[in-house]
């Protein structure tokens, strides 16, 4: 089944959303009961085999938890996972996302996002347990503005037009 057929949806159980990131060796130490990122994802059959995390704070966001369960890779659901989740927090207010990878860089310079400076990081970014130790040293730092047609920081296109809710 294509990405194209497949719907994205809010996930909100850390039952079925921590056995994909654990199945990708991505970090879940920081993921709390209490205050969980808002995480997105695709199922397969009944099953959770993509998601990605968005952790808000005000004008910023950082993107997170990005993995696509080994079986369901090349098919496109992280590159939609991406497109969904800029379109969702360019809608609910966010206008910077970061992110720290060592494992995908390349994959999100293709999205358009680009270095950027640890030093210059918003606090709330600077603050968070990914960026302050969870992810090594040598993570690549990468940034996007959302919503703009010709960013000024970095090469890229704009995402879509918001998208509060799930394709359909
Ligand atoms: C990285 C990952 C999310 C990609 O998922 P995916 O669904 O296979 O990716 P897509 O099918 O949407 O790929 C879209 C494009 O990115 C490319 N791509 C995929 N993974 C890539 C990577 N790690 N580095 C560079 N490019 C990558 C694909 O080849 C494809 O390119 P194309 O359009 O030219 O064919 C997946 O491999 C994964 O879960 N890895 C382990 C966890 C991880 O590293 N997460 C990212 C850190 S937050």
């Amino acid at each position: 089944m294509s990405a194209l057929q497949m719907n994205i949806e809010p996930l909100s159980s850390l039952d079925e959303i921590l056995p994909v990131l654990t199945g990708c060796n991505l970090p879940v130490a920081d993921i709390s009961v209490s205050s969980p990122p808002q995480f997105f994802g695709f199922r397969v059959a009944g099953s959770v085999v993509a998601v990605v995390g968005l952790e808000q704070f005000q004008s910023v966001g950082l993107l997170r938890s990005l993995a696509v369960s080994p079986g369901h890779r090349g098919r496109g659901l992280a590159r939609e996972l991406v497109s969904f989740v800029e379109s969702f927090a360019l809608s609910q207010g966010v206008e910077s996302l970061f992110l720290l990878t060592t494992t995908a860089e390349a994959f999100f310079v293709a999205s358009g996002y680009g270095p950027a400076s640890r030093q210059e990081a918003p606090q709330a970014i600077q603050a968070t347990p990914q960026f302050s130790g969870l992810c090594p040293s040598s993570s690549a730092f990468l940034s996007k503005r959302l919503g703009r047609a010709n960013p000024a920081a970095h090469a890229g296109s704009a995402p879509a037009a918001p998208a509060a809710e799930p394709r359909s």
